[in-house]
């Protein structure tokens, strides 16, 4: 990028060279990077004056490169906005989607219904984001979180710590050698891995080639975690225990029949900000 432009020529330039490189959105990618760039918001990019200098110039170049390449710009950046958080990604943690605060916005009411308190536990929790919301939001609840990532954990701690969120980590696979937890849980929220094993290949490369292949590969139907979830859970959770799951485009009615078939009441389906169905909830009565 040349040196000397002003945010808003440079963010046009950038449009220009997304937009041909066949990038979704290009406009958008183009402003946010400029508007993180220069530490402004997006609707001050035409007002700001001062040109960019040399180092600013080669790092938005960078930056637009690496969008060309179909990175995401949360991955450019390593951080992703959800609800009030900043989040810390590293190469183990899904990009927590805007879809998902309103599977934590579900959480977080049934929590209040409840009463305000209680025992919740995130299962695949990635950067943290539902079980940090969560924990911030509703400081009364104990929030515990598992993944099988490691790597995707030290992020979620890393977040929680900036977020001042106490949330209980665990590292397991679902709720393997979760004994502590053992009758406990008054409500259990996840995002699983739900995507069909063969519609991997077909999916964005922003998707397909930049998050986790195990955060995403739901089995040869989408609905191998659900099936696990309902079998394995119970143990954990106390009867009347709520169940917040996020679910794929069509799967909500699949979802709720396989927690029916395993003893779960199913309550209904959730709408996402988008009108999709997105979150399945259930309740286990023991
Ligand atoms: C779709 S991502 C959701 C991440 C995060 N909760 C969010 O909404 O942004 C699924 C998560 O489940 C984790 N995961 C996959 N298989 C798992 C397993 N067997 N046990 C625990 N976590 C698992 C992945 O590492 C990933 O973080």
């Amino acid at each position: 990028m040349q040196t000397g432009l002003r945010a808003r020529d440079a963010a046009r330039r950038a449009t220009r060279e997304l937009q041909e490189a066949g990038v979704p959105e290009p406009g958008a990618s183009a402003e946010i990077l400029i508007s993180e760039l220069l530490g402004i918001r997006r609707g001050e990019i035409s007002l700001y004056e001062p040109p960019l200098d040399d180092e600013q110039a080669r790092l938005y170049e960078a930056w637009i490169e690496r969008r060309s390449n179909r990175e995401p710009v949360q991955r450019i950046l390593g951080r992703a906005y959800f609800r009030n958080l900043v989040l810390d990604l590293n190469e183990e943690t899904l990009i927590p989607r805007p879809d998902t605060e309103s599977v934590a916005g579900s959480a977080i009411e049934i929590i209040d219904r409840r009463g305000g308190g209680g025992v919740v536990l995130d299962v695949g929790t990635g950067s943290g984001a539902v079980a940090i919301s969560i924990a911030q939001e509703r400081p009364s609840a104990t929030v515990h979180a598992t993944d099988l990532s490691k790597k995707a954990l030290e992020a979620a701690e890393r977040n929680a710590g900036e977020n001042s969120a106490a949330v209980h980590f665990h590292h397991a696979d679902l709720f393997d050698g979760l004994a502590i937890l053992e009758g406990a849980v008054d409500l259990l929220v996840s995002n699983p891995p739900y995507v069909e094993a063969g519609a991997l290949e077909k999916l964005a490369p922003e998707v397909r080639d930049w998050d986790p292949r195990w955060a995403l590969d739901g089995g040869p139907d989408g609905l191998l975690f659900y099936r696990r979830i309902f079998e394995e859970a119970p143990p954990l959770l106390k009867d009347g225990a709520d169940v917040v799951l996020e679910v794929g485009d069509g799967q909500g009615e699949s979802v709720l029949d396989l927690g029916q078939d395993a003893g779960f009441v199913p309550l209904g389906l959730r709408e996402d900000l988008a009108g999709s169905p997105r979150t399945a909830l259930l309740r286990w009565d023991g």
